[in-house]
């Protein structure tokens, strides 16, 4: 007999401990950075728990019958005579033990009683039990399901995000700063999420800020948050929207004040064109232009992520790989081998074109 499958497990399970006692995580239902997430993350301990109360009682309710079932028969065995034979349908009563146990007024009595057990079980554990549970979760769900909506508060920064495929677009109207992917914002302030979608429905999920909330063409759902630590927290979308769903991934960073005001004045600046003229004149010829912009030049066409400052930002293609020069080179030539499914066309050009091109956005900062 082959040990494979033993030894799969002896090599995987300590490695899945590991990764589980790591450091940084950055996405988890439930290790929450919001007390919105907490409250959600209480929730589901609540539900997973009153479950398996709920199971261990029905399987020890089950055991009962069993462990009687199995005794009688036990009992039956030293007592029965083993050469009893068919029982006549014309015999004598009194050659049918059964038809003198039934006349027994103590085995009446019993079998009364047991039906009387029965019917109680029967209405506390299949109707009062049952109602009980689903009206608590009922409230429970419910006082969740306020502490998590939007509850206006002052001085919050108001962020809107919008679903495209297959990535998110994200503006601060009051600060004038458009983004994509990565949205920045304070710590220990109120936030608020206005979600809504260009194109079909996806789902907007960050699991260490807040559950999922729906983006839903046509309207503008939202939530508000304050989040207690810094970090990156990653998330996905999560609603089926197409073939790159999987890989339209969002990132809320976590920053201190300071940090965060910083980084809306460098993002208020226009390009950082001087890196190379060549490269922008490349940008607009080759029909980049055509979907993204870069504020203070001629590109404005909002169909994909503003690229003003592309530089700036960890990843690329929505959160799928990190914005290193190679690979913004293969999503620029060869977009379909970075992400299958992008709906961006692979760019014909010249090596010293290329070149020109990749200096040019690698100078957006
Ligand atoms: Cu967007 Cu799934």
């Amino acid at each position: 007999m082959s040990h494979q499958p033993l030894r799969s497990i002896a090599v995987v399970l300590p490695l899945l401990l590991l990764a589980a006692c790591g450091e940084e995580v950055r996405d988890s239902t439930t290790r929450g950075v919001t007390p919105q997430a907490d409250a959600i993350d209480g929730l589901f301990r609540f539900s997973v728990t009153l479950g398996a109360v709920i199971w261990l009682l029905v399987m020890g309710l089950l055991a009962v019958p069993i462990w009687r079932s199995w005794r009688r028969r036990g009992g039956d065995a030293e007592v029965a005579p083993t050469d009893r034979g068919p029982v006549r349908l014309d015999a004598p009563a009194s050659e049918v033990d059964g038809a003198i146990a039934v006349a027994d007024p103590t085995h009446v009595a019993q079998a009364e009683a047991d039906h009387r057990v029965r019917n109680r079980l029967i209405w506390v554990g299949g109707i009062i039990l049952p109602a009980l549970v689903l009206v608590t979760l009922l409230v429970y769900s419910s006082v969740v399901g306020r502490a998590a909506a939007h509850v206006p508060e002052d001085g919050e920064l108001v962020v809107d995000v919008i679903g495209h495929m297959f990535w998110w677009e994200v503006i601060y109207e009051d600060e004038a700063v458009i983004t994509a992917n990565e949205i920045v914002v304070p710590v220990d302030r109120p936030v608020r999420f206005n979600l809504t979608t260009e194109d079909v429905i996806h789902s907007f999920w960050i699991p260490r800020i807040h559950g999922k909330v729906d983006m839903i063409p046509g309207r503008t759902n939202t939530f508000t948050f304050t989040a207690t630590e810094t970090g990156d927290f990653r998330g996905n979308c999560a609603e089926f929207c197409g073939i790159a769903h999987a890989q339209m991934v969002a990132f809320v960073r976590v920053v201190e004040q300071d940090e965060f005001d910083a980084w809306v004045a460098a993002q208020q600046q226009p390009a950082t064109t001087g890196a190379s003229t060549d490269g922008e004149q490349v940008f607009i010829e080759a029909g980049c232009a055509a979907c993204h912009a870069v504020a203070g030049t001629d590109a404005v066409a909002r169909v994909g992520p503003d690229l003003t400052h592309l530089a700036s930002r960890r990843t690329l293609a929505a959160g799928i790989v990190p914005n290193e020069r190679e690979r913004l080179e293969q999503l620029i030539i060869e977009p379909q081998a970075v992400k299958p499914g992008i709906p961006m066309p692979a760019a014909q050009l010249s090596a010293d074109e290329l070149e020109a091109l990749l200096d040019y956005l690698e100078g957006l900062e």
